[in-house]
């Protein structure tokens, strides 16, 4: 190995282009997608002739823009806004204003791009960025096609980032995925999915394939069970209407929650070209067995919270917040058993859960073994835990190992000890957010990390049959309560209880 080696980068580097986000005055630009563009440039990634621009309804200059988007970065950008950085990355920042319904905004977005091509060194690629209600895809890509702008010259590339929600059910993702393929080929589509950027994430499919110990032992044989969590402090924010149109099983099951269970339990990929990875998930999402009316009443349990307190702090009732029907149904907390009908995973029961308002912000997999037979150490009256291996999403991002451990003293006394990584601790940097990543990977068209057509397709098949079981007309599943701040009702805690299990505590 050479020295001097280690440490570059085996990825292409990204070519110039233009990035344009469609959606620009809304939140996700000023919390995440400039945050992230900022921080590949402090990082030497961002192509030095990049331009980012804005397209949006509302009256702005370049100047303005410029200056919210430096408020912004000096709230969420992870590495700040140094003034000397930000002043080169923001002159390439632009704003254009315009109804995404309107010709003359993408006439004159075309004629702006081939200046900037022309004059800039963009070079005639293109990434699209729909940051927008999923009613304006269809009219957004189809004026795109009009002016041209989904073709690229050759040598050249035009891309397009599709922000979630990716439909609300499987037949309206089919018609969004009709509308998106008949302006882009497939695979100059990137169907955005986060946690798939999240450097734990990331890591799973590392954890499991680099190394030799956890493969072998990775399936029904020494697998007991695997939970999955993911809990927020927070409720709906500024945004109520969506969530209330959308719950918690499509605000985060449908993709987030698919996505992990899928890279914890697919196969070894061929090798790691995008479509070897994602073909394994999508035999995995394939191989769920769906609910029908008898299992939803067993397996599914769905959950709105009442008032509480989160984090010391009094929380309203979700059916009292802001722009959310006081009569609401929607769930905010889902906890479900899956199973996955394929050799590797039979009879192992895979629990996930996920809220709003619970008391801390985390997301974690945990993998339990099965418990050691009760021979020597192991009797009855004093069986030992299993081993559990947690694989820490967020935050504190790293993973642990519960073994058990001969307790200090003259007496044989066990005790569960962890054997912990920490990312911080280990590696000594932050990592990079999920959203520097996946742009990164859009511009350098890798698109492993996210979502296929097909995958799209199938993980709405599979809620599709909760939603149905749901709200079926004879559908008697209640929709439980917990106060804000607890861990979701008590029928969640039922759910394994009636296993034998429990949720562990995060
Ligand atoms: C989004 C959901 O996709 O993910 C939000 O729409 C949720 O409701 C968010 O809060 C959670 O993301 P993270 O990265 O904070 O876990």
């Amino acid at each position: 190995m050479n020295p001097l080696r280690e440490g570059l980068s085996h990825r292409a580097h990204p070519k110039p282009c233009n990035v344009v986000i469609f959606g620009a005055s809304g939140d996700l630009t000023a919390r995440k997608l400039v945050p992230a563009l900022y921080n590949l440039q402090v990082d030497g990634e961002l192509p030095a002739s990049t331009r980012v621009i804005g397209f949006a309804r509302r009256e702005k200059t370049d100047e303005s823009f410029r200056a919210e988007l430096l408020d912004a970065a000096q709230k969420f950008s992870r590495q700040g806004a140094d003034p000397a950085i930000w002043a080169d990355f923001s002159s390439r920042l632009h704003y254009h204003q315009g109804e995404f319904g309107n010709e003359e905004a993408y006439a004159s977005l075309a004629k702006r791009l081939a200046e900037f091509d022309r004059d800039l060194g963009t070079s005639g690629n293109r990434l699209f960025y729909l940051s927008v209600a999923p009613s304006e895809f269809s009219g957004i890509l189809s004026l795109l096609e009009k002016y041209g702008l989904n073709r690229a010259a050759e040598g050249c590339w035009s891309r397009v980032i599709i922000e979630k929600p990716f439909g609300k059910d499987q037949a309206s993702a089919h018609a969004l995925n009709e509308a998106v393929s008949n302006v882009f080929h497939e695979d100059s589509i990137y169907r955005i999915d986060h946690y798939l950027g999240k450097e734990t994430a990331q890591n799973i499919m590392v954890l499991r394939f680099a190394n030799a110990i956890f493969e072998p032992l990775w399936n029904h044989r020494f697998i007991d069970h695997i939970q999955i969590t993911a809990s927020e402090p927070m409720g709906v924010e500024k945004r109520g209407p969506y969530y209330d149109a959308s719950g918690a099983l499509r605000d985060m099951v449908q993709n987030h929650l698919l996505q992990l269970l899928c890279l914890v339990t697919m196969e070894p990929p061929a090798d790691l070209r995008p479509d070897s990875v994602r073909d394994e998930k999508l035999k995995v999402v394939r191989a769920l067995r769906k609910k029908d009316s008898n299992s939803i009443l067993t397996d599914v349990v769905r959950g709105q919270y009442i008032a509480g307190d989160v984090m010391g702090k009094p929380a309203p009732a979700y059916r009292d917040e802001e722009r959310v029907d006081p009569q609401s149904q929607t769930e905010t907390f889902v906890a479900m058993k899956l199973q996955i009908d394929n050799w590797r995973w039979s009879g192992v029961p895979f629990y996930m859960r996920v809220g709003k308002r619970m008391p801390k912000h985390g997301g974690e997999i945990a993998v339990h073994f099965k418990r050691p037979p009760g021979v020597l150490f192991n009797s009855a009256d004093a069986a030992p835990g299993a081993n559990v291996l947690v694989i820490r999403i967020q935050p504190d991002e790293g993973i642990s190992l519960r073994i058990q451990s001969k307790r200090p003293g003259t007496q044989l006394s066990l005790e569960p000890v962890k054997m912990d990584f920490h990312y911080g601790t280990s590696f000594g940097r932050p990592s990079p957010e999920a959203y520097e990543r996946l742009i990164l990977d859009a511009m350098v068209g890798d698109a492993t990390l996210f979502a296929r057509r097909d995958e799209v397709d199938a993980a709405w098949s599979f809620i599709d049959s909760i939603e149905h079981a749901w709200h079926a007309e004879d559908a008697i599943v209640p929709l439980c309560t917990y106060p804000a701040g607890s861990w979701g009702p008590t029928e969640a805690d039922e759910l394994l209880a009636r296993d034998g299990r429990s949720w562990r505590r995060l």
